[in-house]
Order: structure tokens, then sequence, then C-alpha cells
């Protein structure tokens, strides 16, 4: 089977990407062929651009997915030509982390999500001149007209919701919310601060509203974030380059948060995200720590400190609950999305990074 389709190719590290034809390699069995709608830019997608990274151009990256089943495999169940689905990262289905729901620390998460080879061993695509590109990102590469999926990587949902508005919940919002919902498992009447109100970080301000929080700090060093996670529920603002942060959200908590959830993974920010804790508190990371961080001997006495990959969310079960929270008005993250057409992804880096916008929304069609 030939599948041809538009991508947008990374062909430098610090280069463009490029819209290409690609023709992508056949797909398995057990896979299935999404024409994409939409895909959400998550701040993972620059990964390829570190110069230490391992997976680098040419790369069709993209993650957030989501779109219309054109074709499955014979071994696919549940899923039907026609079929809208939100496409989230890989995972094996049947390790031990698997069996017990967990698939973001599936075994095989690296491999399949940062390594993956596509059902006949392959990159996955290559471009007009035959040569391979790398197209398995996150087991989709949904930044493109077309991807080759594991069936156990697709979410059906109701036709008559917008594919554009959903396509953020395969990563960014599970991440945000699942490490509120899932591992810190917020209560009524609690605090939390939140570091870095960028995608991840203010789908967890939207989950811990939610969930009842009584104070949620925010910071950031975007001011316009500030006055954004204001308007979705943030109690209070700290501006992150100030000196006193910590000082700050002792202010506003008493003896300190219940919860802290670092975004930025720079380690002077984790540490304060640890510091601005009560006894007993709880502090969750997800963004991709830039250094070490020292802890002396009692900055973490009775506190609980990890990090937390997709917010250890089950797609399949957490992404229809977020869904049923976004209809029910308790987790607006359509606030938090800008669309773009396709063609315009650089921008779409370029207004993310600088943070112009939230969650940048790429649109196929
Ligand atoms: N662990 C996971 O499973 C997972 C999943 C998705 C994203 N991520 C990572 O999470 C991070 C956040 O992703 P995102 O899409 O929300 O990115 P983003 O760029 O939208 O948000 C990051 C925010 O942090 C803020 N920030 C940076 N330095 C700061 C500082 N010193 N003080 C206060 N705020 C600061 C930025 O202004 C920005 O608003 C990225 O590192 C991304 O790669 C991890
Ligand atoms: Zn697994
Ligand atoms: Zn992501």
């Amino acid at each position: 089977m030939m599948i041809n389709a538009s991508a947008a190719v990374l062909r430098a590290k610090d280069g463009p990407h490029a819209v290409e034809e690609v023709t992508l390699d056949a797909p398995g069995e057990d896979q299935i062929v999404v024409r994409i709608a939409a895909a959400g830019f998550c701040h993972s997608d620059v990964l390829p651009r570190a110069a230490e990274f391992p997976v680098g151009p040419p790369v069709i990256t993209g993650h957030e997915g989501a779109g219309v089943v054109e074709w499955r495999g014979s071994d696919v169940s549940g899923i039907e030509v026609g079929d809208h689905v939100v496409l989230s990262f890989a995972s094996c289905a049947t390790c031990q982390e698997c069996a017990g729901r967990h698939p973001a620390y599936c075994e095989t998460f690296t491999e399949r999500n940062l390594f993956g080879r596509s059902a006949a061993g392959g990159s996955g695509a290559t471009d007009a001149a035959g040569e391979p590109v790398m197209a398995r990102w996150f087991g989709q590469s949904s930044f493109a007209t077309k991807a080759v999926v594991d069936a156990n990587n697709a979410v059906v949902v109701d036709r008559d919701l917008p594919l554009d508005v959903l396509a953020p919940l395969g990563c960014g919002m599970i991440t945000g919310a699942g490490s509120v919902l899932n591992v810190l498992q917020v209560q009524p009447g609690t605090s939390i601060a939140i570091f870095g109100t960028g995608s991840v970080g203010l789908a967890a301000l939207l989950a811990a509203k939610a969930a009842g929080a009584e104070s949620i700090i925010a910071v950031d060093l975007h001011p316009s974030r500030l006055d954004l996670a204001a308007e979705l529920g943030a109690t209070a603002t700290v501006l992150g380059g100030d000196k006193d942060v910590v000082e700050q959200i002792r202010k506003h908590t008493g003896r300190g948060a219940h919860y802290s959830f670092d975004t930025t993974g720079v380690p002077a920010v984790i540490l304060s995200a640890i510091q601005c804790l009560r006894a007993r508190g709880t502090c969750a990371l997800v963004g991709v720590q830039t250094g070490d961080v020292v802890l002396d001997g009692n900055v973490l006495l009775g506190k609980q400190l990890g990090s937390v990959v997709e917010g250890d969310a089950d797609p399949r079960t957490f992404i229809p609950h977020l869904i049923k929270l976004w209809r029910d008005g308790r987790f607006p993250f359509d606030r938090l999305i800008e669309k773009y057409p396709f063609a315009a992804i650089n921008e779409a880096e370029r207004a993310s990074l600088e943070g112009r916008t939230v969650k940048p929304v790429l649109v196929m069609d």
C-alpha cells in the first residue's frame, strides 16, 4: 500500500520545517491509517533540535494529532474506517506497566515514542528522492496530512466534536491534568503552586480548579500568561524572575503549598517548587530538566518529589474523562488554543517558544 502525504520535515536542527511530499511505510495489521485534521504543537516537539538529542533530522514531529480513520488492519478491533480519533503516545499494551494501566511507564516507552520503527522495520517514511525520513515520533509524526498509528494509541471520539479542539488532549492536556488528578490527586480546599503556565501548566491549573483546589498560585516569566492564568482560575500570580518567589507563595498559602508542579525544567525553579511546599507536601516534575538539581539535607524533609510521564494517564480512559469535563464546562482547555494553517508551522513554533501562543494547533484541511 502506498500512502502519500504532505509532511512538515525538519531537515536541520536549527532549520525550518518544510512541508514536502513523502511516502509513508505500509501499515501493519495492528495499525490504522489516519487522515490528520489537526495537530497541536507541544514543547517536546522541539526536542530533536537539541544538539545532544539522539533523534535528529530529517524527522517529522507532531504528537498531538487528531483525525479520521481511513484504513484499518485486520487485527484491529474497536476502531472502524470513518471513526474520529485522538492520537496519544505509543505503548505496548502487554508489559507489566501497560497491563496495570500505566502505559506512560511502558517498558518500551522510549523506543516506541522516540526511536520507533515502522511495521516493516523502517524509519516510517521516504522523501521524494527515496531517502528515509523519521516518521514514528510518538508513534504518529502527526505534522502531516496522514499518519500510520498503532490502533492502541488511538482513542475514538464522538463525530460531532471538533477535532481541531480535541488534538492537544493527546499530550499536553493529559500531562498537566493527569499530573494533578492521577498523581498529585489534588483534594478540595488545598493549595497548589504551578511553575510555568504554558500549555501543560495551564492544563494543570484547569484540573486543579476542577478538583476544588482553594489556592492556585501561577508562576511564569510572561505577564500575559499570568493574566490568562488569573482569568482561568489562578487565585494569585507570581513573576518567575522575582527574588522572593518562595516567600510570595508562602504568603498566599500560610505554611506553604500542599502541592507544587514544575513544567519549566529549570533547576533553580525546581528547587523553589520544593521549597514552597508545606510539610508532607508533594512536588511533581514534568519539564525536561536543563541541569542537575542539588538538594541540601533539609529541603526535602517530610516532602515527596517525583517526576511524571504523560500525567500517568491511560489515554483510552483519561481522554474521554477530560472530554466529559470539557463538555460539562469544567475543563475549558479550548481557551488555550490558537489555530494556524499547516503551512504556518514555523510561525506556530515561534509563537509558542516566545510565549505568544499557549497551544498552537495546526489545521491540515
Ligand atoms: N513529562 C511529560 O510527559 C511531558 C509531556 C509534555 C511536555 N513535557 C515538557 O513539559 C514542559 C512544558 O511543556 P509546555 O508545552 O507547557 O511548554 P511551554 O513552553 O508552553 O511552557 C513552559 C512555560 O514555562 C515558563 N518558564 C520558563 N522558565 C521559567 C522560569 N524560570 N520561571 C517561571 N516560568 C518559566 C515559560 O515562560 C512557559 O510559559 C516542556 O519541557 C515539555 O517538553 C513533558
Ligand atoms: Zn508496555
Ligand atoms: Zn508533548
